[in-house]
Formats: C-alpha cells, structure tokens, sequence
C-alpha cells in the first residue's frame, strides 16, 4: 500500500487523509473553506438555495454539501468517495481544511468565509458544549469545556483559526476565490448573494434569489435548525436544542470574554497574520 503524503494530515474523528489525498476535483465544483464556527454551514445553505433556486426539502444540508474530509460512520473512504462522484454538477463541499491540504484548489471554485476569532472562539464555546455527546460514539471527554478559560487556553493552542487564516490570506485575490467577511454577509445578504452568483456565474431567477435571502436567514434557519445539525437523513441532532444556530451575532464576543481572554484571542491574531489582514478583520 502506497503511503501518503504527509500534507493530508493525521486521520481524526472529523478528518481522513485518504479523503482529501483521492479526491479528484471537477471545475464545476465550489469548495466552501473556513475556520471552524465563521459561518460554514450558512455558506452551505446559500449555496445550496442558489443552485436549486430555494429547495427546502432536504432532512440534512450534510447530504446536499457534503463535509469533504469527514469520514462518516460504517462508509469506508472508497464508498465516501464514490459518493462524491456520483454526485451531479455543481457540486459544493464544506471543508476546514488549509490551502495547502486542500484538494482542487487549482481546478475548483473556492469560497471562503472568515469571522472575528473572539466571535469564533465563543462560538466554538457553545458549539461543544451544545452537543449530544452520548450520540458520538468515540468523542473523547476533551469535546467539553468547564468554562470559557479553558475553551479559549484550547482555540489558542490548538490554533486551527489562526493556521486557516494564515494559509489563505495570500490567496485571497486568486481568480477561482471569492473572501468574504461574516459580517458583511450579516450586514446585507441580498448583496452577498449577489457577490457570490456573480462569482459563479451561476443562472439565478428573482424567484430563486428571494427564496435564497429568505431560507437563508438566521430566522429561517433557527426555525428549521434540524436541516442543520443531523450528519444525515434520518440520524438524530447531534446538538442540544438551539445550541448550533444559536445567535448569529457580530461581535456577541462582548457579552463572555473577559478583556483578557480578548485580548488574547487577539494578540495571537496579530502575531500569526499580515498587518493588512488584521485591518481587514477590523481586529487592528
Ligand atoms: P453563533 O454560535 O455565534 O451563533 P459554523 O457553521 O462555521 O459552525 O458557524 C456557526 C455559526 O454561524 C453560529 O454562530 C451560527 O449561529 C452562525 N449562523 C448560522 N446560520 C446563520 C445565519 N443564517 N445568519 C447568521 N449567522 C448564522
């Protein structure tokens, strides 16, 4: 057996490294690459509403935009991947990987999605601490915090915001990327979506664009936030009730970080990334 370049990574709960090494890319597809919590899976729904002008009859996004490294339970990678193949164009995929681990990125589309790492980080916060752990077999004690010190001492030295960040930002102004800020998005929708069909050149009636702005807001979506927390058709949420989409807030941060733990969040941001980075974060 062939081993396999070490830039796949370690296999882990959420990544396999067979995955991303025989993915083989298709210029139609978009890839939607993020930190952790910098709003993936409502990227996931916007792409998703745009290329089927407002479906809603899907039980799980996962099953429409499929999380490209994750390996799924009893799915052998080969089956995963032959999954993705039978899958029609265009196909979307989330991924948290970094530019370098990333396969496709000289064939596929990329959307990139960053957030405020203090927003990020409390997201993460409840992101774990809402799940249904006795639903994830295998999920090591470490998926709970006892408190918000520990979470952010684990976002620092775990670093994957500051690792993806980092490794994107010089590709920011490549011709198949598209970076777009969380609280742009929030601050208007519609101009996203327009921004976004504009990039993909994607065919958009009004109808498709209205029914894009209303399934996806964070109303929408809050309402229906089953679509979004099963792995699958017909597998339970794996989240507590209203702990995934919880808030949706720019700069939420504010009401549970202390000036410390902000500061913090922060100083390693401006450590690990280019001061024209910083300034577009508004982290400066
Ligand atoms: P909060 O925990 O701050 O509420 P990801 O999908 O990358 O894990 O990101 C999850 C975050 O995106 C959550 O942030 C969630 O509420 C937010 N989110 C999901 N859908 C959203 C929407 N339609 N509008 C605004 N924020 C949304």
């Amino acid at each position: 057996m062939s081993t396999l370049d070490p830039k796949w990574g370690t296999p882990g709960l959420m990544h396999d490294p067979q995955l991303l090494a025989h993915f083989v890319p298709r210029p139609t597809d978009v890839l939607i690459t993020t930190a952790p919590k910098a709003g993936t899976t409502w990227m996931q729904q916007i792409l998703h509403q745009l290329r089927t002008q407002g479906d809603v009859s899907f039980e799980s996004i996962f099953d429409e935009v499929p999380w490209l490294e994750a390996p799924r339970t009893g799915v052998t990678w080969q089956d995963q991947l032959a999954q993705y193949e039978s899958l029609p164009n265009p196909r979307i995929f989330k991924t948290h990987c970094t530019y370098a681990q990333t396969p496709g990125t000289e064939v596929a589309r990329l959307i990139l999605t960053v957030r405020d790492p203090r927003d990020c980080c409390v997201s993460f916060f409840h992101h774990m601490n809402g799940l249904n752990l006795e639903l994830l077999p295998g999920a090591p004690a470490s998926m709970h915090f006892d408190d918000m010190q520990q979470c952010v001492d684990r976002f620092l030295s775990f670093g994957a915001w500051y690792r993806n960040v980092a490794s994107w930002w010089p590709h920011r102004a490549d011709p198949n990327v598209l970076l777009l800020r969380y609280q742009d998005i929030s601050a208007d929708l519609a101009a996203a979506i327009d921004r976004i069909v504009a990039f993909l050149g994607w065919q958009l009636t009004p109808e498709g664009r209205a029914c894009t702005i209303e399934h996806a807001s964070f109303a929408w979506m809050k309402a229906n936030s089953d679509k979004f927390t099963r792995q699958s058709k017909g597998a339970p949420s794996v989240f507590k009730d209203g702990a995934f989409i919880r808030q949706g807030k720019v700069g939420g941060h504010k009401a549970e970080l202390s000036r410390e733990q902000a500061a913090a969040l922060v100083a390693r941001a401006h450590a690990d990334l280019p001061p024209e980075c910083i300034e577009f974060l508004e982290l400066a």
